[in-house]
C-alpha cells in the first residue's frame, strides 16, 4: 500500500479534465494513506480576490467530495489548516538553491519578463515539496506539467537526508496510464484547462446540461465523415474518448458500435454520456453546497488527521536540523 499525496489549486472552474484526468482516479484508488490537499496557499502565490478564494476552496471540496473522495477512507483537507507545510516549506528554502528553483518551467512561464512576479511564485516548488515530503508520500499522481516539480521535491528530500540523516521518503511522480486526457473542444492540440482561451472549449463541472450539451455540438470536428481515433482527426479522437470516459467502453468498441453515424448525432450521444455520468456527481455537489458547515466540519476533521503525520514529521525536522524545543 503506497503512501500516496496530490495537491490541486482552488483556481479556476473544475472542469471535466480534471474530473476525468485525476479525480475519478483518486476516488477509486482512495485508501488509508492517501491524502488529498486543497492547496490555497499556493493559489495566493499569484494576485487573487480574498473572497474569491474563500469560495472556491470550499467549492473545490464540494466538488471533490461529490466526485466521491470519502474522508473516511482517505484524508481531505485544506493546506493552510495545517501549519506544518509552512514550517516546513521555510526549512526546505534552506535547502533549496537559488539555482534549482530558476530552471524551473513553470515559474519560467509565469515570471518571463515580468519583474513583479512574487517571491511566493518563485518559492511555490519548495512549499509543493513540503506538501509532500511532511506525508512521507511515496507516490505523487500528477499531470505532466508536474513532473519537474516532483523530481525537485525528491532532489530536496535526498540533500536533507544527507546533510541531516535519514528523515524523508524520497517521493516520485505517477501519471496516469489510464484514465483520459480530455483536450479543448475547440483547440484540441490544447490540453483542457482552466486557463483557456474560450469558455466554448471547457466543459465546467458547474455547467448546466444544456450548456454542456451546446458545447459538445460545436465541439471542432475534422474533415470526412469517419468516427475513428486517429492522429489526424483529433477533433473525432477527443470526442471519442470523452464518450470512453464517460460510459467506461474502449474506444475500438465505441468505433464499431458508431459506424456509419453522422457527426451531428455522435456529438449527442457523446452529450447524453457525458451529462449522464455527470448527473449524480453535479447533484451531490448541489447538495453539499447546501450545507456548508457539514463541510467545514470534513475539512476539519482531515485537516487533524493530517496534523497527526505532519506534526511527527516536523519533530523530527526540527531535531535533525538543530531547532530547540
Ligand atoms: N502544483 C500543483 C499543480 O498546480 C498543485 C500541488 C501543490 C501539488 N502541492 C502539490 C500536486 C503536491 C501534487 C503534490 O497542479
Amino acid at each position: 500500500m503506497a503512501r500516496v499525496f496530490s495537491g490541486v489549486q482552488p483556481s479556476g472552474s473544475p472542469h471535466i479534465g480534471n474530473y476525468f484526468g485525476a479525480w475519478t482516479r483518486w476516488a477509486t484508488e482512495q485508501e488509508a494513506g492517501h491524502f488529498y490537499c486543497i492547496v490555497d496557499l499556493h493559489a495566493i502565490t499569484a494576485p487573487h480576490d480574498p473572497a474569491e478564494l474563500r469560495e472556491r476552496t470550499i467549492d473545490l471540496a464540494c466538488w471533490l467530495l461529490a466526485v466521491g473522495l470519502d474522508p473516511e477512507r482517505c484524508t481531505l483537507f485544506v493546506q493552510s489548516h495545517v501549519r506544518e507545510h509552512t514550517e516546513c516549506a521555510w526549512v526546505l528554502d534552506c535547502v533549496a538553491t537559488m539555482g534549482e528553483l530558476k530552471r524551473m518551467t513553470q515559474f519560467k512561464e509565469k515570471s518571463q519578463g515580468r519583474d513583479s512576479v512574487s517571491v511566493g511564485m518563485f518559492n511555490y516548488p519548495v512549499l509543493q515539496a513540503a506538501d509532500i515530503l511532511l506525508y512521507h508520500a511515496e507516490e505523487v499522481p500528477v499531470g505532466a506539467d508536474q513532473r519537474q516539480h516532483i523530481e525537485l521535491s525528491r532532489d530536496i528530500a535526498g540533500r536533507f537526508n544527507q546533510r541531516f540523516g535519514q528523515t524523508f521518503t524520497l517521493p516520485k511522480a505517477t501519471f496516469p496510464t489510464s484514465g483520459a486526457r480530455i483536450m479543448d473542444l475547440q483547440h484540441v492540440e490544447n490540453k483542457m484547462s482552466k486557463s483557456a482561451q474560450s469558455p466554448q472549449g471547457t466543459i465546467d463541472l458547474a455547467d448546466t446540461e444544456a450548456a454542456t450539451r451546446k458545447k459538445i455540438m460545436r465541439a471542432v470536428t475534422d474533415s470526412g465523415t469517419e468516427i475513428r481515433a486517429a492522429p489526424d482527426k483529433q477533433g473525432v479522437t477527443n470526442l471519442l474518448d470523452l464518450l470512453s470516459a464517460a460510459t467506461g467502453s474502449g474506444v475500438p468498441a465505441l468505433e464499431a458500435e458508431l459506424e456509419g453515424q453522422r457527426y451531428g448525432d455522435f456529438k449527442k450521444t457523446v452529450a447524453d454520456a457525458v451529462n449522464e455520468r455527470l448527473r449524480p456527481v453535479r447533484e451531490r455537489h448541489a447538495e453539499l453546497r447546501e450545507d456548508p458547515a457539514a463541510v467545514q466540519a470534513m475539512l476539519a476533521r482531515g485537516a487533524e488527521r493530517a496534523r497527526e503525520t505532519a506534526s511527527a514529521t516536523m519533530v523530527d525536522v526540527r531535531a535533525k536540523v538543530g531547532l530547540t524545543g
